[in-house]
């Protein structure tokens, strides 16, 4: 069976053709992507508007590389896939409409997947796939979740955000820093240089006893501080972006040690964007290595979003038989 996925959430156009064949892992065959970033550089941000365009010049000729790359006729895919939600609203229409104008063109049924469960999945796009069960850590820009995972669709949530995502608390202390979007990249970039003991910032909920997070006074104290540099702040700017990227991490790492610890579980998947972060990879393996805990990553380039988690995630909901794909081709999204 290949399924074809479609990503186009946010900033990332996203195709790629999964096989599925048997109860083996599905196999990623071909996937292609183009990233936005680039044009929103200039805005500081996601321009949604400016985003729902670039996805509906891009969708096709991703689509086209991907049946060309794998070898694969368009009349031969099975299943059409594409991210239903969570998302920017018309972004995410351009994804869902080409499905199934594809679907409905061809006579194939299609399917819409959460994103979410995709960046969960994607670290069985890797050689070396995880085993269920286990803990997972997302971290995106959006969401920051703790769950135990038993399975394709079983999923239970231990704790999460309860104000902003570690993506976001990235992305915005690096804006009060005046460094580029996306700013986790470019903060953990500056951090490289600095020192991550020379400001002492807040680790909420740290010792609140449950698993959930909180990042939003993260960025008020990094401001404050930024006052308080005042001339200074150009000169401190790599300490303070050290320590930002250090008071995050120990926090992810922290919680997620307790999660695996209370249930028992000796293997953890880190998935999101914030997972391609390098001190976050380096304590964690560090951290995991001492415990006898497996840590497991999506390959680096499929950390962000892509179209590859999309079609591995509709693959593996297919195969597990927790979801059928239909030929109803009247579709819908889910921006929340
Ligand atoms: O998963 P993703 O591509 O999109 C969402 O579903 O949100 O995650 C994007 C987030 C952004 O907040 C971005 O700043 C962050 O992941 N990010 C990083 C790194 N690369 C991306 N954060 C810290 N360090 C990185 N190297
Ligand atoms: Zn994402």
């Amino acid at each position: 069976m290949l399924v074809l996925g479609i990503e186009s959430s946010c900033d990332e156009t996203g195709v790629a053709l999964v096989e599925v064949s048997g109860a083996g892992v599905p196999v990623l065959r071909a996937d292609a992507l183009h990233s936005q970033i680039e044009m929103h550089q200039a805005y500081g941000g996601v321009v949604p508007e400016l985003a729902s365009r670039d996805h509906i010049r891009r969708v096709v000729p991703l689509a086209e590389a991907v049946l060309q790359r794998s070898g694969v006729a368009l009349a031969d895919i099975d299943v059409v896939a594409f991210t239903r939600g969570p998302g920017l609203a018309g972004a995410l229409l351009v994804g869902a409409g080409v499905a199934c104008a594809l679907g409905a063109a061809l006579d194939k049924p299609v399917l819409g997947v959460h994103h979410l469960e995709g960046h969960l999945l994607s670290p069985f796009l890797s050689a070396d796939p995880p085993e269920f069960p286990f803990v997972a850590l997302l971290v995106s820009g959006g969401h920051t979740q703790l769950m135990r995972v038993d399975g394709v669709g079983r999923y239970e949530m231990l704790g999460e955000t309860i104000d902003d995502a570690a993506g976001e608390a990235f992305d915005k202390s690096a804006k009060l820093l005046g460094l580029g979007y996306p700013g986790g990249p470019a903060l953990s970039w500056l951090a490289e240089q600095g020192d991550p003991t020379a400001f002492k910032l807040p680790r909420p909920l740290l010792h609140s006893g449950n698993l959930d997070f909180s990042f939003a006074g993260l960025k008020t104290a990094v401001l404050t501080q930024a006052k308080k540099l005042g001339d200074e702040l150009d000169a401190r700017k790599a300490d303070l972006a050290a320590s930002t990227q250090a008071a995050i991490v120990d926090v992810l790492l922290k919680k997620s040690l307790k999660a695996l610890e209370q249930s028992g579980l000796k293997r953890i998947v880190i998935a999101g964007g914030v997972g391609a972060n390098k001190l976050l990879r380096s304590e964690f393996n560090a951290a995991c290595a001492a415990r006898g805990v497996r840590v497991h990553y999506p390959e680096l380039h499929l950390c962000t979003d892509n179209g590859a988690m999309i079609a591995m995630a509709a693959a593996m909901r297919l195969q597990a038989n927790v979801q059928t794909a239909s030929k109803v081709y009247a579709f819908d999204v889910k921006p929340r």
